[in-house]
């Protein structure tokens, strides 16, 4: 998408590296108490007046027992023999002590073997799993990674991006391949030199296969060492962290440390592109508010050549730091890698939820994780050049490596995901939750959007969830709109709409958009100050994307040459329609009124699909058309009508027309139902912002019968019957319905827990239940879980949440043995052991990693594993580039190519 024609050899100044804002010092003990809060104190056991007690001399025994201390005999514990369920009815029901005394004469009774006062148990939730009590890793730094900790528990920092829990579910990154685009990655750190992996490397900066780092005083090849760490640092290694996908292959490809020019980005980004799975970037064109720029047009083939051949032909998956420019004012859409559809684009919050100073907004971002904040909040810890450990990683480069590990996760869950489903899973499982913007948005597919966040904060287990049961996303349609090219002028202080109207190609079987993914807009202006413009684009759902915002240092006059603008915010809504563009020009004091702005052409590309992308229950359709007649929205569009109205009133004629037939006995004044004077059914909306009359009131209203009019419900309600706040009968996406109150909450109370299982409100809060059992809405009480298991979801083999002892999980299902081609492996943290898939080519094993028992057909055991591979092919892609742009045969390439292009004949 650059602006200008391929440079081809041009040489560029190095992108900047998105980790400056690192170099800020700050006060360690700041740091100390601010990771405290994060970490609470360890439960004390409570105990109840339930005993078990093991009796010799079967059930007669146990009764005499019991009735000869005082108990009440409840029988049986489940199929185990000779152990009996005791109660006690004196005894307190919740204690922090247990019960000595009259016990004691049970303990010494000769016939009573063993026996036990019962703890209340902590339980595992659906969807509050991460218990940092559960797992304990040795890796000394775990304690600090806030990020990975801060649970529902903490008022602190409620919501969490859930990775432990989709660890516990048995993803771990394992048999997928990371490489990091950077400065260097050091091969020999002791927390990444077990899962480094040469295949997945290059250096491309030197042209050999080693990928160090080029160390000096500053340490300023220090910024690929530190994402790799945040992806896969081995776990429970006594060495500095725990990585996302700790148990992922990770490599890292050496390009930053020299110049990068278009010959150089694109042999990073085909490096091995069927063995490399995701490519992580933190890096991009200059963020200092001004920039305009993107990948050249080698890059671009480059991205082209991954997508559509990567990973035998599911896509190679790029990941990008939406950029730290929030300072200077800039604007992630004047970045062309950010902004193109086969990159991820990642932003940040912080522990807080707020926006970080370092911020870019723009509407290409897919979605947000965690990361630094105010030199008072908590940065990031990974490792560091020289077999380190830091304590200070900050900025978006945190965030595209924190997603890059979540999708290692979700490939290993789902292998078969191509670059657009997981695009699709980013979308559909990212949540707003507690992260603060003031353009948080609903739109045409019920989706919560904003320039900030994108879809909000990214949910690991929700993602390893969805990853598991995905099909395919249909083929994507690209819907390219015919050029408008009629000039028009843009004055000084305004704006200019310019209205499509789109069939999505509807006429054209392989082209027709139904259902949007992205939108691009590409626009030819002049101008003599770039800076000064606002570019917004509105879908026909009504959905606003801000393509351009005012950026102050950019003072150039160069304006923008077919620049490729794109947008996410209208994912999942219809494409068909007509779609407005508005450009405003805001003149900076500096510049002459009488220069004005031109838009000479503008065209609309639609990518997206012809049929539904997936199963209609969770995209909310009806509901979020009806969500768009916001009040908000209606102001604007209607207060233009009722001022103009204002302004010819004395002239106008008596409507003697037909009324619209939601009006009412007393008549119009013309034929829209807005125009009505009074509703046969309902009227909507407030007499400022103009109301209009409706049949029935739409959702987050109730119909107010007396006064004919449509009244809102309480926040949070979705449906309710009337104003109070125990009258909601639904609630929207992200509360939960508290069905013994009627009330729509952000967060369940004690006793209770969030279920987001589809329910007929939505989610809910649920009851919990003891352990081995889960709460049936059907019967509305708990019932016991699948034998195989010992915490679960329901009644199902495959909806345990743990397995129970001697079970091994197994996909989803906890099995007694796992089946040829696994091998059950002991994960950190979980009570029982995980089936997971040999290595590569090896049909049984006893571990991954060089166990390999016995190999696949036309494979040999060697050494544990079943293949080995050299280095020799890493510049196919770029030759392939190479000769297909024949790029040899022009002179300034010799010397920078042809020694390339020998390698591989
Ligand atoms: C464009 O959208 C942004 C964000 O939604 C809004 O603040 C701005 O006022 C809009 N600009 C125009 C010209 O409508
Ligand atoms: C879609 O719904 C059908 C029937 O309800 C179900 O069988 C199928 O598995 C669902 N597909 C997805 C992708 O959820
Ligand atoms: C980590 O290793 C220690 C031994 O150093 C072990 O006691 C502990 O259980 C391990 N933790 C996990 C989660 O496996
Ligand atoms: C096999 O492993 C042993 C010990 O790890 C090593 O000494 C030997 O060189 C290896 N052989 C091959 C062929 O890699
Ligand atoms: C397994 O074999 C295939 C085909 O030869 C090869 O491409 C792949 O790299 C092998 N995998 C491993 C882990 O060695």
């Amino acid at each position: 998408a650059g602006p200008s024609l391929p440079t081809g050899a041009g040489q560029r100044p190095p992108p900047a590296a998105r980790g400056r804002p690192a170099m800020r010092p700050y006060a360690p003990w700041l740091l100390l108490l601010a990771l405290s809060a994060c970490l609470a104190a360890p439960a004390r056991p409570v105990y109840t007046n339930h005993w078990a007690v093991r009796v010799l001399g079967g059930p007669g025994e146990a009764a005499r027992l019991a009735s000869a201390y005082g108990y009440l005999n409840l029988g049986q514990i489940g199929n185990l023999e000779n152990y009996y369920h005791f109660h006690h009815s004196k005894t307190m029901k919740r204690s922090t002590l247990s019960s000595r005394g009259r016990h004691n004469f049970l303990r010494m009774d000769p016939k009573v073997q063993w026996l036990q006062q019962q703890e209340v148990k902590r339980r595992v939730k659906r969807h509050v799993q991460s218990d940092p009590h559960l797992i304990h890793f040795n890796d000394p730094m775990w304690s600090k990674m806030w990020y990975m900790h801060c649970g529902d528990k903490s008022k602190h920092c409620r919501s969490e991006m859930n990775i432990p829990a989709a660890w516990q579910r048995g993803y771990t990154g394992k048999n997928v391949v990371v490489t990091i685009l950077d400065d260097g990655i050091e091969t020999s750190h002791p927390d990444l030199i077990q899962n480094y992996d040469p295949l997945a490397s290059y250096d491309v900066n030197d042209n050999d296969c080693d990928p160090s780092p080029r160390y000096d005083t500053s340490n300023e090849n220090k910024h690929g060492t530190r994402c790799a760490g945040q992806v896969a640092a081995k776990a429970n290694n006594s060495n500095c962290i725990v990585g996302i996908a700790y148990n992922a292959r990770i490599g890292g490809v050496r390009m930053l440390d020299g110049d990068v020019t278009d010959v150089v980005e694109a042999k990073s980004l085909g490096i091995r592109p069927d063995y490399i799975d995701i490519y992580s970037a933190s890096w991009g064109p200059d963020d200092d508010g001004k920039t305009v720029d993107g990948p050249g047009e080698l890059a671009k083939q480059a991205f082209e050549y991954g997508i559509k051949k990567g990973r035998k032909g599911l896509g190679s998956i790029f990941v990008w730091a939406s950029g730290n420019g929030g300072r200077e004012g800039d604007h992630c859409s004047c970045d062309g890698y950010t902004n193109s559809i086969y990159t991820i684009s990642i932003s940040s919050s912080t522990d807080n939820g707020l926006k970080p100073w370092y911020l870019e907004e723009c509407a290409s971002t897919l979605a947000t994780t965690y990361s630094s904040g105010a030199f008072y909040e908590h940065k990031i810890v990974t490792t560091d050049l020289r077999h380190g450990c830091t304590e200070g990683h900050t900025g978006t480069s945190v965030s595209a490596p924190i997603v890059t590990g979540i999708i290692a996760l979700a490939l290993e869950a789902n292998p078969l995901l191509t670059w657009r489903d997981v695009q699709h899973l980013i979308v559909k499982t990212s949540r707003p939750l507690h992260l603060k913007a003031d353009d948080w948005k609903t739109n045409g597919a019920g989706r919560k959007v904003s320039h900030l966040y994108g879809f909000g904060l990214v949910n690991a287990e929700a993602i390893v969830m969805e990853a598991k049961k995905w099909k395919k996303a249909p083929t994507q349609h690209v819907c390219i709109g015919s050029s408008d090219k009629t000039p028009r002028d843009i004055p000084a202080g305004h704006t200019v709409h310019t209205t499509s109207v789109s069939n999505a190609c509807a006429n054209h079987y392989e082209q027709r958009v139904v259902y949007l993914e992205h939108v691009v807009v590409r626009v030819t202006i002049e101008h003599s100050r770039r800076g000064d413009l606002q570019i917004n684009l509105t879908s026909p759902s009504g959905t606003e994307s801000q393509l351009l915002a005012r950026r102050a240092f950019d003072i150039s006059n160069e304006g923008f040459k077919n620049w490729e603008f794109m947008t996410v915010h209208c994912w999942g809504e219809k494409a068909e329609g007509e779609w407005t563009l508005k450009i405003q020009d805001t003149p900076s004091h500096m510049r002459n009124p009488e220069r004005k702005g031109k838009l000479k052409e503008w065209s609309l590309i639609l990518y997206g699909t012809a049929e539904h992308p997936y199963n209609t229950t969770g995209f909310h359709h009806s509901r979020s058309r009806m969500l768009e007649i916001s009040p908000s929205k209606m102001e604007s569009s209607k207060a233009v009508i009722f001022q103009s109205q204002m302004e010819v009133v004395e002239e106008e004629d008596e409507y003697s027309g037909p009324c619209h037939p939601e009006c009412g006995d007393k008549g119009c004044d013309g034929p829209n139902a807005d125009q009505c004077l009074n509703c046969i059914h309902y009227s909507l909306g407030s007499v400022k912002a103009g109301r209009v009359c409706v049949s029935s009131c739409p959702s987050g209203y109730f119909g107010d019968n007396t006064a004919k009019r449509c009244r809102r419900c309480q926040k949070g309600c979705e449906t309710c019957t009337g104003r109070g706040r125990d009258q909601c009968t639904s609630c929207r996406r992200s509360f939960y319905h508290h069905q013994e109150t009627n009330t729509c909450v952000m967060v369940c109370p004690p006793g209770f827990y969030s279920d987001e299982s589809k329910a007929v409100n939505g989610a809910g809060c649920v009851p919990e239940c003891q352990p081995g059992m889960y709460f049936s809405k059907g019967a509305r009480k708990c019932e016991r879980c699948h034998l195989s298991c010992q915490t679960c979801a329901g009644p199902g083999k495959e909806e345990c949440i743990q397995c129970a002892k001697d079970f091994h999980l197994h996909e989803w299902r906890c099995v007694p043995a796992c089946s040829q081609g696994f091998y059950a492996e002991e994960v950190p943290g979980l009570p029982y052991k995980v089936c997971t898939r040999c290595d590569d080519n090896c049909s049984s094993c006893e571990g991954s990693r060089k166990n390999c028992v016995k190999c696949k057909e036309g494979f040999s055991l060697q050494n544990g594993s079943c293949i080995t591979k050299t280095c020799t092919d890493a510049g196919k892609t770029l030759c392939e580039l190479v000769k297909s742009n024949k790029l040899c045969e022009r002179k300034v390439f010799v010397w920078l190519c042809c020694q390339t292009c020998l390698m591989a004949g």
